[in-house]
């Protein structure tokens, strides 16, 4: 489904975030991209989200080659909860902020509200639909940040540090969450290598913006030498408290 081949990014300070990425994302699939701080994770996401150009290299979503005139192609499908819910929620209220993508998305007011009543259902986050964002505590401005963009059906859900700052049971629920999608194919960055774990069948491993492996889970993040070569440590799950 979506495709990138050799991708450049140099930010306008000169400082080159993206080397050379090459990946593969399929239709339903989930994957995890892996790396230490400033390995070009966010970089690449702004990529496939449409908020970033390729500068050289290819984007490729359903067979068509994404450039300047067809970039909202990438933008409709692809759905990006930032790793900051304060730069996403902007409305007075949460449903406010469900129906406003929507609104803007030409859909009738009386259907953007329906649909943004049942996403918070689902997620079982009505109680939160007439607060205001900014006065949730982390865990609720994540899950209002996710509704905000489920309720736009995305085909690829793109999560950028989704348990950063996240207390066990916030981020447990986002984890659960995350495995109740039945259709999107999830593209999670994060250097919490148990969500990775938990939500993903496959992992990417960013370094110094170059794929430095990927494989499959759990297997991948198993190899400890391979981790600690690209800034990481063994999830916790495998850690050998005795040593
Ligand atoms: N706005 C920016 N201007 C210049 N350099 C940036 C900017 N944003 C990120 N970078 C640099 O690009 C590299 C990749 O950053 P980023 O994609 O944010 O990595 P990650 O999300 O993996 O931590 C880092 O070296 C970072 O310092
Ligand atoms: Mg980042």
């Amino acid at each position: 489904m979506l495709k990138i081949k050799n991708l450049y990014y140099s930010y306008p300070d000169g400082h080159a975030a993206l080397n050379g990425v090459n990946l593969e994302l399929k239709r339903g699939e989930r994957l995890a991209l892996v790396g230490a701080n400033g390995s070009g994770k966010s970089t690449l996401l702004l990529h496939i989200a449409g908020a970033l150009a390729a500068q050289r290299g290819e984007i490729i979503l359903n067979n068509k080659l994404i450039n300047a005139n067809n970039i909202n192609l990438l933008r409709e499908a692809a759905g990006l909860i930032f790793q900051e819910p304060d730069d996403q929620l902007f409305m007075p209220s949460v449903l406010e902020d469900l129906c406003f993508g929507l609104i803007a998305n030409n859909i009738d007011a009386k259907v953007a509200k329906s649909r943004a009543v049942e996403m918070l259902n689902n997620l079982n986050i009505a109680h939160l639909a007439e607060r205001p964002p900014h006065k949730l505590s982390g865990g609720e401005k994540r899950m209002a940040a996710l509704a905000g963009i489920l309720v736009m059906n995305p085909e690829i859900l793109i999560l950028d540090e989704p348990s950063a700052a996240l207390d066990p049971k916030a981020r447990r629920t986002v984890i659960n969450t995350l495995n109740n999608l039945t259709h999107q194919a999830i593209l999670l960055a994060t250097h919490d290598l148990d969500m990775a774990l938990d939500v993903c069948e496959r992992a990417i491993i960013l370094n110094n913006g170059q794929v430095a492996a990927s494989g499959k889970l759990p297997e991948l993040l198993q190899d400890e030498s391979l981790l600690i070569q690209n800034g990481l440590e063994l999830p916790l799950r495998y850690f050998n408290h005795q040593r």
